[in-house]
């Protein structure tokens, strides 16, 4: 080489890159998964170049870009039981060797839905450089649908619990040693919702599958979560009823109220409540004098509904079941569970995994039936057990990172704080962990179910960069993927996130302001300063 004139060695280097490319096109193509630890083959190679249109759609996520680095897209097709013939398929997204960063990323799923998460695949996985994965948990389905569990699917409940996942995750590892020809040095995994369900599943059932994992508002608990939810739902239904509260009196009327009384305990008076905890909402003060208009005030009815939607739900023998809403987060709860939606998903827990019974409507639900939802606990897919030690633990020394919305319009952000209190009680309780060396908590003010809302919400969590909210950049301090990374290798854990809102949650409008995202049971204050600068707030 030394000998060569520099024109020659160029040509040379050209030669070598444009092989390369041909190289890894074939390898992709040609790709083979030899002697796989579980039942798993190639079932289809694609290779995409550089700025290649990626567009793919299933029944649970889609992607239509045309601006991803080159990569290659291995689908699996994995048996989860042999006798019963039962699948699960997985992408394995695969970066060119020479931009892949050496790690795995796992990515979940959300609600019931069935379908590899293509979104984040590319706008997370491929653009930050790793070798990604995602199952379609083993059947294809809308989020909202649980119908394919039934009747008696067991094999299916299994798989979408925790067994496409778990096998999806081992046949993945093995995809990216073989492509690479090395094995990846640490493995994480993102995931919200039905996606933070998993991981924590996964840090509880198989420690060894990852190194760290983050988790947003997880649904980690549906024997709970559903009968709040419909709970929640029955304060306000039917909408012929007296107590039925339309969306536009949540946010003129509520939200207006909740703003009015506890918008500047922060210190600041700019419509995101920074710490809900700390808001005493009194309805009371909106009961409709003789003659009001009735969509500027409530009804006696509807005061009672709000204290209960509010309020933590007990049954009546007075056993906790869940956190009730915050306050501040109105706007968003007629589109989530005081609204339709809660009529699609909520009952299908009960009809399709719990009763066997397609006639289950939300206002049969007693005491037995949320009983029986907890004593099957159909695929073992609750996570309710705080011990996490052997993830957390010497034995592993794996990561946590925990993310929750204060506006969350599905999973109450208190069942974020419930989960995270009763995993430290029992940490202290029964080991010499200290609970902050390896799982934190970090609260997004104004922020709704794992994405969105008005206040900062952009930090690189599950579909928010695929939903037009990428963070403002990919380092450690704006993409908790980055912090994630940082805290597994070099032992830095993050105190705060600084996320942003992009004007109408659509990047292509521009920062509107930075906030910090504070380290439970931190909360932001202001503290002076220019309200739209991070900088201006301080964890307290
Ligand atoms: C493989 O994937 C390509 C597109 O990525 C698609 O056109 C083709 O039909 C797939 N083949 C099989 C056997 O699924
Ligand atoms: C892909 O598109 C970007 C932005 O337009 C451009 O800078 C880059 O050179 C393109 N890469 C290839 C390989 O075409
Ligand atoms: C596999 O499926 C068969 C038939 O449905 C069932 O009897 C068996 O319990 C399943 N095994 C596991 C490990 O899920
Ligand atoms: C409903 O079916 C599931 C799945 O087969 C099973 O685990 C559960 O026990 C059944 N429920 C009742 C009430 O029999
Ligand atoms: C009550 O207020 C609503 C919204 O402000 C308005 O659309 C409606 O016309 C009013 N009704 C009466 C009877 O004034
Ligand atoms: C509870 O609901 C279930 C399902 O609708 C019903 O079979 C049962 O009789 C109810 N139990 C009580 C005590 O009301
Ligand atoms: C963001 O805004 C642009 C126009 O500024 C629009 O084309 C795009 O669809 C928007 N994205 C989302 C996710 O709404």
């Amino acid at each position: 080489m030394l000998s060569l004139s520099p024109l020659l060695s160029v040509g040379v280097l050209l030669l070598q890159a444009s092989q390369l490319v041909l190289s890894t096109q074939t390898h992709c193509s040609t790709f083979t998964l030899r002697n796989p630890s579980v039942n798993a083959v190639v079932a289809n190679t694609t290779f995409f170049k550089a700025n290649d249109t990626v567009a793919i759609t299933n029944p649970f996520s889609s992607i239509d870009v045309s601006d991803l680095p080159a990569f290659c897209r291995v689908v699996l097709a994995i048996t989860t039981n042999a006798t019963a013939k039962s699948t699960a398929h997985a992408e394995i997204w695969l970066p060119e060797p020479q931009t892949w960063n050496g790690r795995f990323l796992g990515l979940g799923n959300g609600g019931f839905g069935g379908g590899v998460n293509v979104a984040d695949l590319g706008f997370v996985a491929i653009t930050q450089g790793f070798a990604g994965m995602s199952t379609d948990t083993g059947h294809l389905s809308s989020p909202l649908d649980g119908s394919w569990a039934g009747p008696h699917n067991d094999n299916a409940i299994n798989d979408w619990s925790w067994r496409a996942l778990h096998l999806s995750t081992v046949a993945g590892k093995e995809v990216v040693q073989q492509y690479y020809g090395k094995p990846h040095h640490k493995a994480y995994y993102l995931g919200c919702s039905t996606g933070g369900r998993q991981g924590l599943k996964e840090a509880q059932r198989f420690p060894e599958d990852f190194d760290g994992i983050i988790v947003g508002s997880p649904a980690n608990w549906m024997a709970h979560l559903s009968p709040w939810g419909i709970h929640v739902n029955l304060q306000v239904m039917p909408f012929d009823s007296p107590r039925f509260i339309p969306a536009d009196t949540w946010t003129n009327v509520i939200h207006a109220e909740v703003l009015k009384q506890c918008d500047a305990i922060d210190g600041l008076e700019d419509g995101i409540l920074n710490d809900p905890r700390k808001c005493s909402f009194r309805p009371e003060t909106l009961t409709c004098r003789p003659g009001q208009n009735t969509s500027t005030c409530l009804n006696v009815e509807q005061i009672t509904a709000v204290h209960k939607i509010f309020s933590t739900y007990f049954e009546t023998n007075q056993k906790f079941i869940f956190n009730g809403y915050y306050p501040g987060g109105e706007v968003g709860y007629p589109f989530g569970l005081v609204g339709t939606f809660a009529f699609q998903i909520l009952p299908d827990y009960y009809r399709f995994f719990v009763l066997n019974d397609t006639s289950f409507t939300i206002d049969q639900l007693n005491d037995t039936v949320i009983q029986l939802g907890e004593t099957i606990n159909p695929g073992t897919m609750d996570v309710v057990d705080p011990d996490l030690t052997a993830f957390l633990g010497p034995a592993h020394n794996g990561k946590i990172l925990q993310y929750v919305g204060w506006a969350d319009q599905l999973i109450s952000s208190g069942n974020s704080i419930h989960f995270y209190e009763t995993v430290h009680a029992f940490t202290q309780a029964n080991t010499q962990l200290d609970i902050d060396d390896s799982y934190r908590l970090f609260t997004a003010p104004g922020m709704q179910h794992c994405l969105g809302g008005f206040g900062a919400n952009a930090f690189g969590g599950t579909g928010q960069a695929s939903m037009g909210m990428p963070p403002a950049s990919l380092d450690a301090e704006h993409n908790i993927v980055a912090a994630m990374v940082r805290w597994v290798e070099e032992g830095h854990a993050p105190e705060t996130l600084t996320a942003t809102y992009w004007n109408h949650n659509n990047f292509t409008e521009g920062v509107g302001f930075t906030r910090p995202l504070c380290k439970y049971p931190q909360m932001s204050m202001f503290k002076g300063g220019n309200p739209n600068d991070a900088g201006a707030f301080l964890c307290v």
